[in-house]
């Protein structure tokens, strides 16, 4: 649409908005300056009254006598004064018989009034012009004692002062029309033009950017309507989402045996979802606004859900659904607690709700992470179950269910509900909406029953999962846990073939889906000499220009493993001194839920712990111990993998831990050793890391050494094997297996599932 068209529309409708309002107003005018008029009309015709009874008496006298008697005994009080032209008075025949001097001139204007007051023998009342002036004539028949007419009364005034602000009145209302339509077309055309014309034109703008230049800016601000604002985001969203492919692709393309690529995935989800929309649901968000000197900047948080699920949702479109954590969420989100992401390049919507600083404390810090967290992870540290974090975890679950119930409304979805914090979601959602395809994925490993049943609420905890069509792990060993634990603790049906849980009408498959990375290529990061540049200014800044580097990265987590790495570490040097000077271990640590005491105790303990072994075993240029505590971003993070000949990855129990593949993807020259906790689910797809037991130091700082010391050739072998395996299993193979499985899960039932406890 041009321009033009967009102005004349505005001025179109101010010209018909002011034009309404000028009628209207003019009506009211029209009809205040009749009212006036009328009622200057009643008050002359009243003062006519009174001066016609003030002088009839004296005339009713006169008319006892013959005329020429009667006309002298009345004398010059038939004359007027001001705009009272005169008096008349006439005989019952119709005769003048006296009038007051200025009457003169209209006589022949009386005549037909008298007349009729004498026909009717009634008081006659009106307005006629003569001349260049009108009018106002009051004829009163005047009677004697015994009621008979002696002769009427006639009172003349000059009315053309009615007329004169009848006229004043109506130029006075024409003013004001105009002055109200003036502004009131200005006020809608600068409304129109602020409220509409001007954002839709942004919008078009914006629009045809993309559309044409593929602009990665975000949409204008302040569009009139709310759900205009929100489709406009999906839209981007899904528009860039499905730029470097087209979105028809044959179930051929999607069959093949080539890897699984974003362009696959998204053509693969299409499949899946039918049209339904795809909605992940998770306590961490993506991206995080947090105020830096002022100013609102975006981070991603270190978290296992945000390394897997961001690329998934780049690639498919969608709505991620998430708390908002951050200092400068608000000002970053739209009312709704909306906004398109990655920022600057926006593929999918971020849609954040709050929290109160009570419910995050009750729900996130303690039922969460001082509750399941340490359940699930068997590292010996004993969980806390407060009934105060139970009542804030399932208000909170509510909000999160709310949020994902409004996002639906009025269509259907796939929700993938993400990891411990949200268990009792799929049950709420299917509670309300049985047609939505609901999964669960665990981020976290599931425990024996024996560890499970000390939960107080785990009857509800696994009803509420069971409220899934699916409900996913990283490694068979927990499914199984999770299947034994139901079947211990609630009256359901086991399918141990199909490995599905059937409770009433419903059932949910319970399947392994070992995570993975979006390799390190597909990412934005330095290469080529930036890259070099990038590791030497690291380097330089953090001391390690002359020495080897191994590398952790990891969450500030008592489950990571971090005091037994750094007791291996301590062993390695001190059983292998030739290796001292050599190599620096580099620890990246992101401070995590440092609300919580045992995390900043367990801050302080690493800390104190990396300081002895460094005071013991530091020369004057070389420390075996960086600790390097602060939060990353993905390019340093990279770096640090990429120049680290060693990655060690020593969780004490760790439903995956993602930073093992992403160590191998970063390695593209096909060098680097990574050893790998047992305990993690990624030894389970990498074997061809040094696989130790973090508990055991001696084993630790072997392995430690080995992987030191290992030949060229070998570590290319293990490394290229590794590589294969992370490249072919990546996370949109995860994703598709994820989506497939859940897409096959059966009809909705009507029915809400819930297992009774067993007794
Ligand atoms: O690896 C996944 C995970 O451990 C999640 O379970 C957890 O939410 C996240 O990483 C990081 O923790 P948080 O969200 O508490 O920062």
């Amino acid at each position: 649409m041009k321009p033009a068209a967009h102005t004349s529309k505005a001025i179109r409708l101010s010209v018909l908005v002011a034009g309404m309002a000028g009628l209207a107003v003019g009506f009211m005018a029209w009809q205040q300056v009749k009212l006036e008029y009328r009622s200057s009309l009643d008050d002359l015709s009243r003062r006519s009254r009174s001066i016609a009874f003030r002088a009839s008496l004296t005339v009713k006298e006169a008319l006892k006598h013959p005329d020429v008697e009667a006309a002298r005994s009345l004398g010059t009080r038939l004359d007027g004064h001001s705009r009272l032209l005169g008096l008349a008075v006439y005989r019952p025949d119709g005769r003048l018989l006296s009038s007051g001097s200025a009457i003169d001139d209209y006589l022949g204007a009386l005549t037909a009034p008298v007349t009729r007051a004498l026909g009717t023998q009634a008081e006659v009342v009106e307005m006629t012009p003569a001349g260049d002036i009108q009018l106002h004539i009051l004829v009163t028949p005047l009677r004697d004692e015994q009621g008979v007419i002696g002769g009427v009364l006639v009172a003349l005034h000059d009315a053309s002062y009615l007329d004169d602000r009848m006229t004043e009145g109506l130029v006075r209302g024409a003013f004001w029309i105009l002055v109200i339509t003036m502004l009131l077309m200005t006020v809608t055309a600068a409304l129109t033009w602020t409220v509409y014309e001007r954002p839709l034109r942004l919008l078009t703008g914006w629009m045809r950017r993309l559309r044409v230049e593929n602009a990665a800016d975000e949409p204008p601000p302040a569009l009139p309507d709310s759900a205009l604002a929100t489709e406009t985001d999906r839209l981007a969203a899904s528009l860039r989402a499905a730029r470097s492919s087209s979105w028809t692709v044959s179930s051929e393309a999607v069959q093949t045996d080539k890897a699984w690529t974003r362009e696959r995935l998204r053509a693969h989800a299409i499949e899946c979802l039918h049209g339904d929309q795809l909605i992940v649901v998770s306590n961490r968000e993506p991206y995080m606004h947090q105020l830096k000197d002022g100013e609102p900047r975006a981070i991603v948080p270190a978290s296992g859900v945000v390394t897997a699920m961001d690329p998934v949702l780049q690639a498919c479109g969608g709505v991620w659904i998430a708390h908002g954590a951050g200092d400068a969420d608000h000002e970053t989100a739209d009312a709704e607690g909306r906004l398109t992401v990655p920022p600057g390049d926006a593929r999918y919507t971020l849609r954040r709700m709050w929290l109160t600083r009570e419910e995050e404390a009750g729900y996130y810090y303690g039922f969460s992470n001082e509750g399941l967290w340490p359940l699930c992870h068997l590292v010996h540290e004993r969980p806390v179950f407060r009934a105060s974090d139970w009542e804030a975890y399932r208000l909170a679950n509510r909000k999160f269910a709310d949020a994902v119930l409004e996002e639906t409304k009025g269509s259907r979805a796939m929700v993938l509900v993400q990891d411990y914090h949200l268990a009792l979601v799929p049950q709420m959602l299917k509670a309300s909406r049985p047609d939505l395809k609901v999964g669960i994925f665990w981020h976290i490993p599931w425990p024996n029953p024996e560890a499970f049943r000390t939960c107080p609420w785990r009857v509800e905890i696994l009803q509420g999962m069971l409220g899934a069509d699916l409900v996913g792990f990283h490694l068979q060993q927990h499914c199984n846990n999770f299947l034994d634990t139901v079947d211990r603790m609630l009256e359901t049906r086991i399918d141990w073939d199909d490995f599905s849980v059937a409770a009433k009408a419903h059932k949910t498959l319970v399947r392994p889906f070992p995570i993975s990375i979006q390799s390190w290529a597909e990412r934005a990061m330095p290469g080529g000499e930036a890259l070099q540049k990038q590791i030497a200014d690291l380097k330089d800044r953090h001391g390690l220009e002359d020495t080897a580097i191994a590398v952790s990265v990891d969450r500030i987590d008592y489950t990571k493993g971090i005091p037994e790495r750094l007791r291996a570490i301590e062993r390695f040097f001190e059983q292998h001194p030739q290796h001292r000077g050599r190599i620096t271990f580099v620890q990246l640590g992101a401070p995590s839920r440092t609300h919580i005491r045992r995390y900043r105790d367990f801050l302080t303990e690493i800390e104190s712990l990396a300081d002895e072994i460094n005071w013991k075993l530091q020369t004057e240029r070389w420390k075996p111990i960086r600790l390097l505590v602060s939060h990353h971003d993905a390019a340093t993070v990279h770096a640090f993998l990429r120049m680290a000949s060693v990655c060690v990855v020593s969780s004490l129990h760790d439903g995956m831990n993602l930073v093992a593949k992403e160590y191998v993807s970063a390695r593209e020259d096909g060098d680097g050793v990574l050893v790998l906790s047992e305990f993690a689910g990624a030894a389970r797809d990498l074997p061809d890391a040094l696989i130790v037991n973090p508990y055991d130091t001696g084993e630790f700082s072997e392995a430690l050494r080995q992987a030191v010391e290992m030949p060229p050739k070998e570590r290319k072998e293990r490394m290229g094997r590794m590589r294969a395996a992370v490249e072919e299993r990546n996370i949109y193979r995860w994703a598709a297996d994820l989506l497939t499985t859940l897409a096959r899960t059966g009809k909705p039932s009507t029915l809400t599932a819930e297992a009774s406890p067993r007794t």
